[in-house]
């Protein structure tokens, strides 16, 4: 893989306070291509930080995941996307997706891509049971993926693990994104089920969401262009 197509997979995660995101930001100018602004930092310092890194030259993976009525949902896709988010979340639960995609579409040309969330990874089978859904994990992750692309999302987030089983489900160009991705001697801190960058990106992910191997190094700079380097070195 080339470089700047590897440069271009890799997201951020900034789950830290506004002093050390715009710190890691800075450090990453010129080298990060994306960074992904979640709930905690996201509902503590609002669109202007969207603004911020957007000024800085990143793209900006606004991770909310909205989850609410339609008219809400449309509400939030408009104002997320008028923050200048290149990419944004939902939940797939039915009516919200087509909300999702004209919020997005109202407020620019250049509209947000979204990524659905299907069965969070946090949820097992128990967990599914007691909010009376007797599926497979796998067949109802599926069922959402569909559902999210036939109204109008451009993907999906889910594990590695079930990256392959989703490209084969869904469009060739559609969305992929994985988090829980371990770079080779990497801290798995809670993540359990994890792939190294190459394996998340060889199983079907267009792009990978890598956290803590980045902000919590030494050398955010130098674990970022590692895990670039073993992409380019490994993917074909
Ligand atoms: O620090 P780490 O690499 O584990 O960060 C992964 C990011 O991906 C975090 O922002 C986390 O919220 C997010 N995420 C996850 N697992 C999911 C969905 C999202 O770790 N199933």
């Amino acid at each position: 893989m080339l470089e700047t197509d590897a440069r271009d997979r890799v997201i951020v995660a900034l789950d830290c306070d506004r002093e050390r995101a715009l710190e890691l930001a800075h450090e990453l100018s010129g080298h990060a291509a994306w960074l992904k602004v979640g709930m905690t930092l996201y509902y503590a310092e609002g669109p202007e930080i969207v603004k911020t890194f957007k000024d800085l030259g990143f793209k900006v993976f606004l991770d909310l995941k909205f989850h609410d009525i339609p008219h809400q949902v449309r509400g939030a896709a408009r104002s997320a996307s008028l923050a200048g988010a290149d990419l944004l979340s939902v939940h797939g639960s039915g009516a919200m997706l087509a909300a999702c995609r004209e919020g997005a579409e109202e407020a620019r040309e250049d509209r947000a891509k979204l990524v659905a969330i299907t069965v969070l990874t946090s949820m097992n089978q128990d967990a599914l049971a007691e909010i009376g859904v007797e599926s497979p994990v796998a067949e109802e992750a599926a069922r959402l993926a569909k559902l999210a692309q036939v109204n109008g999302i451009d993907g999906i987030v889910c594990s590695p693990m079930e990256a392959h089983d989703m490209r084969e489900l869904l469009a060739p160009d559609a969305l992929i994104v994985t988090p829980g991705v371990r770079p080779v001697g990497a801290a798995l801190g809670d993540q359990s089920r994890v792939a190294t960058p190459s394996q998340a990106i060889e199983r079907g992910a267009s792009h990978i969401v890598v956290g803590r191997p980045i902000t919590g190094a030494d050398d955010p700079v130098a674990a970022f262009d590692a895990i670039v380097a073993e992409l380019v070195e490994n993917v074909a």
